[in-house]
């Protein structure tokens, strides 16, 4: 081997192993995990539950960062944007395969522009009115909805929530269309809904289970196909007579692209464990969420998933022509 060529071997072996030991000794400082809504709604709790845990198993804090705007998509393109070391992840749901279709121009690309972690866990959803609205059941609430449709509005939390999505397809099992009072997360949607100042609220368990047991909200039924163990009187919309209606909202993790896979895999073990944590499943099991079944935490079954939900939901969402330019 001549002498530059020596060289230039050396100094590649280097930079693999300061590499190779970077990523051994990752994390070394703060874990960022992006939250696209705000503090204190179903996305915000469900990241708190997790990130607790990841940080117990990585030795590290997890930050939460709740980055506001445009129904999640304003987070997403920013994680798309930031460095791939290994500090960046982002928790998102359903938002991420809806807002292809919902978005005629989005600034990444949901299945190129991230690595995939993991998904974490399963909601469902509940359809809810403020406490004094006319409609006690969901034949009521169907009637009157349907001789108002000009007065009532409709909460949500921006296009590409999960709010955004259920409350749309009741509009498109009523044949309606209703006013939509965007917020920038369900948190302070859920707070307009007590506060009496917005009608109707279609949000996740994770946030709605203590308002519905208080009995501080009208609540006419969860988005699951079957009852849930979280709520086991409570009727389902589909067993009402809203054919059909099914909305379960899954969570995934996600890293800027280029991250580096041992990063990727070690990221995904601390989900795994989080996920088998006793306190983790005590407090979803309590909020009405399911863990993620095994074949959904791999890399892998995330973005199998993610690809099979654009499929989806893009002509259910194009089939209503609601859409942001
Ligand atoms: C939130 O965390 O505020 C919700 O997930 C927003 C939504 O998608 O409805």
């Amino acid at each position: 081997m001549n002498l530059r060529r020596c060289f230039l071997v050396g100094a590649l072996s280097a930079l693999f192993a300061t590499g190779a030991s970077a990523q051994q000794a990752w994390p070394t400082k703060p874990v960022t995990l992006v939250v696209p809504f705000a503090a204190g709604g179903p996305t915000d709790v469900v990241a708190r539950t997790l990130g607790a845990s990841i940080s117990r198993t990585l030795g590290q804090t997890v930050v939460i960062e709740n980055k506001l705007g445009a129904g999640g998509t304003v987070a997403a393109a920013y994680v798309a944007r930031s460095a791939p070391d290994g500090y960046t992840f982002f928790i998102h749901h359903n938002g991420m395969a809806t807002s292809t279709a919902l978005y005629r121009k989005l600034s990444y690309n949901p299945l190129t522009d991230f690595e995939f972690v993991s998904q974490a866990v399963d909601v469902p959803m509940t359809l809810l009115a403020r406490k004094d609205f006319p409609a006690n059941t969901l034949p009521e609430l169907v009637a009157y909805v349907k001789a108002n449709k000009d007065k009532i509005n409709l909460a949500n939390a921006g296009l590409g929530a999960v709010s955004q999505l259920c409350g749309m397809l009741f509009e498109r099992a009523l044949d309606v269309k209703l006013t939509a009072v965007p917020f920038q997360g369900t948190a302070p949607a859920m707070n307009a809904l007590l506060g009496g100042q917005v009608d109707i609220l279609c949000d996740q368990t994770t946030q709605t289970i203590p308002q519905i047991k208080a009995g501080s909200v009208k609540f006419y039924g969860v988005t699951t196909k079957t009852r849930i163990k979280a709520l086991p009187d409570a009727p389902t919309l589909n067993e009402q007579g809203l054919k059909d209606f099914e909305v379960i909202v899954w969570h995934g993790i996600y890293a800027p692209k280029g991250t580096p896979k041992p990063i990727i895999d070690r990221m995904n073990g601390a989900v795994r464990a989080a996920l088998k944590d006793p306190e983790v499943m005590k407090r979803m099991a309590d909020l009405g969420a399911e863990i993620a079944p095994d074949s959904k935490l791999s890399p892998e079954g995330l973005q199998t998933w993610l690809k099979a939900e654009i499929d989806k939901w893009g002509p259910i969402i194009r089939s209503t022509g609601t859409f942001a330019d």
